[in-house]
């Protein structure tokens, strides 16, 4: 019976192929602008601004009076006050997450170290940074990935999620090397992105098409889908959301929702999804005629906007997520540890920000899942709570009203097990 509904109310992936030369030209841009950066901007520091990374910014190995930015952050970072005047914020990132069939685990299946080390890497370009990471070393989030990662050598961070659609697994493809491909690629451009060589900052919809270009282009990629939700925030405070699908991003103030992503779906749990056809089915397609392709592109993905405030909380998060919380489930989840911990606290009758929030957002130990920041504690509490409901057959989560709304015949109650991950960016004023 379940996997008879499973059958039914799996979600539907789009057959791709509409022809790529468009983007691929736009992109073209993009990748040119960033792999001329790569050659001024060398091995930025990507993953938690905190913990040291800033003070361990390479030097600029091509010229030194051409790498503003390189020598800029180093001084800011010694003299901060007497400089800058507008509120500076910092992004603590990290992540939980958990594959559908497994047990979660706390203690594993928490991501907070950076995604990459930058006393090893010093990337020329996007490929070189992209194949220096290890297939093995992928979180095991199943279908799920995500990414955060310092963006060049600024104080902008770049963080977000990816849900591979499954579909093409009876043709042999691995529905995770597309999503999981897709955020390395995310992090690798974010990483070595040069703002001096570029007119303007970076958007997440030109990080999001720089990584599906790449997909699309990288062989060892046969196929797949994903959707995307990811976010470039920056030390103002601006925050800019690309959503394509229904992965979502939910802006979370004092005790309050501030901004909760609207789902993109051609049908029901069918959302926008960005996808490559394995190149053996276009060729069939091709020869014996088949579906008029369809896929969706980044350019169709939600822009939003958001100004941030110290203590907000942003949760990036796939629908294995969302279909088992409420955007209110997570306001509790998020609320109730922000006090246990002291994040929020409550004074005369009113929710204020803790004056430890710094602190708590500081990891004890520099390991790879260290569990004790706030940030890691917010997205363990999350993950785990999405996981517990997504198991129970009792609960009616969000997905189960859906269902009961638009096929009332199937009887559907309790959570939606699937995958799940969840990142947690705790913002904290300087
Ligand atoms: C954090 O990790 C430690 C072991 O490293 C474990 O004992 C503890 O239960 C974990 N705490 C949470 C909240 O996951
Ligand atoms: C969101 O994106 C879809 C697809 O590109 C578009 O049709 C829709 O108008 C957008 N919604 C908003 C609020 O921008």
């Amino acid at each position: 019976m379940a996997f008879a509904m499973e059958g039914t109310l799996g979600r539907s992936r789009r057959l791709a192929s509409r022809t790529r030369t468009a983007s691929a030209s736009s992109s073209g841009l993009l990748l040119l602008c960033l792999s001329t950066s790569s050659l001024l901007a060398h091995a930025a520091a990507p993953g938690r601004p905190s913990q040291g990374s800033l003070h361990a910014l390479p030097t600029c190995p091509v010229n030194r009076a051409a790498c503003p930015v390189t020598s800029g952050a180093r001084s800011f970072h010694s003299s901060s006050h007497n400089w800058r005047s507008s509120p500076q914020f910092s992004y603590q990132v990290a992540a939980s997450y958990s594959a559908k069939g497994h047990r979660f685990n706390a203690e594993r299946n928490t991501y907070t170290r950076r995604v990459f080390d930058p006393a090893k890497g010093r990337f020329q370009s996007l490929k070189e940074c992209k194949e220096a990471t290890d297939k093995r070393m992928r979180a095991k989030s199943g279908q799920d990935s995500f990414f955060f990662s310092q963006v060049g050598t600024t104080h902008t961070s770049a963080f977000g999620v990816a849900d591979g659609v499954g579909g093409w697994v009876e043709s042999g493809v691995d529905p995770a090397d597309f999503s999981h491909g897709l955020c390395e690629y995310m992090a690798c451009a974010a990483r070595i992105w040069s703002q001096e060589a570029s007119s303007s900052s970076l958007h997440p919809k030109d990080l999001l098409q720089v990584a599906y270009d790449e997909v699309i282009a990288d062989k060892s990629i046969i196929g797949g889908g994903s959707t995307a939700c990811l976010a470039v925030a920056e030390p103002d405070g601006n925050v800019e959301v690309a959503n394509l699908g229904d992965s979502g991003f939910m802006h979370l103030g004092l005790n309050a929702v501030r901004h909760f992503t609207q789902p993109q779906t051609h049908a029901f749990n069918t959302p926008y999804q960005l996808s490559k056809t394995p190149e053996r089915m276009l060729v069939q397609m091709a020869v014996f005629g088949g579906t008029s392709a369809l896929s969706d592109l980044p350019k169709e993905s939600n822009v939003t906007h958001h100004q941030v405030r110290h203590g907000d909380v942003l949760i990036f998060a796939t629908d294995g997520v969302w279909d088992n919380l409420s955007p209110q489930d997570a306001l509790s989840i998020v609320s109730r540890s922000m006090i246990d911990l002291g994040g929020w606290v409550e004074k005369a009758g009113a929710m204020e920000v803790g004056p430890d929030l710094q602190d708590l957002t500081q990891a004890k130990q520099a390991r790879k899942a260290d569990n004790t920041s706030l940030q890691a504690k917010l997205a363990i509490a999350i993950a785990k709570e999405a996981k517990e409901t997504s198991l129970n057959t009792r609960r009616d989560g969000p997905f189960a009203k859906e269902v009961q709304k638009y096929y009332p015949g199937e009887n559907w109650h309790g959570g939606k097990p699937d995958d799940i991950a969840a990142v947690v960016a705790v913002v904290v004023e300087e």
